[in-house]
């Protein structure tokens, strides 16, 4: 099954297999600036850039479901988007992610103008 055939808006961005657990991985999706964060097998997608300064959070640290903002240390969780810290008070944007196919052959897809539901 392709990206195009599901619909929705998602497309096909990534292969899980490259996307190594407590990591975070930057991808582009027209024009949007995306973090990948996989945290123990799972994956997420938030806003790139940090509610704050505007860096790149996918150059940060991923602790457990937080990513770290490496210019002023402000923490993100990856579920909501949601800051736990200042200095940033504004959170990231999330989107809806799913995940085709199985092992090796896994691929994520996105669709970005659609809010992930993880609560
Ligand atoms: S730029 Fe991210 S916390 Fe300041």
């Amino acid at each position: 099954m392709t990206a195009a055939t599901l619909g929705e808006g998602f497309v096909d961005i990534a292969a899980v297999k490259d996307l190594a657990p407590g990591t975070a991985t930057y991808v582009d999706v027209d024009g949007v600036d995306i973090a990948l964060v996989n945290v123990d097998g799972t994956i997420y997608a938030i806003n790139d850039i940090c509610s704050h300064a505007e860096v790149s959070l996918s150059e940060g640290e991923v602790e457990g479901c937080l990513i770290e903002c490496w210019l002023h240390g402000s923490r993100f969780d990856v579920r909501t988007g949601e800051p736990t810290g200042p200095p940033a008070v504004e959170p990231v944007d999330t989107y809806a992610i799913k995940i085709d196919g199985e092992g090796e052959e896994a691929r994520v897809l996105i669709d970005i103008n659609q809010e992930a539901t993880n609560g």
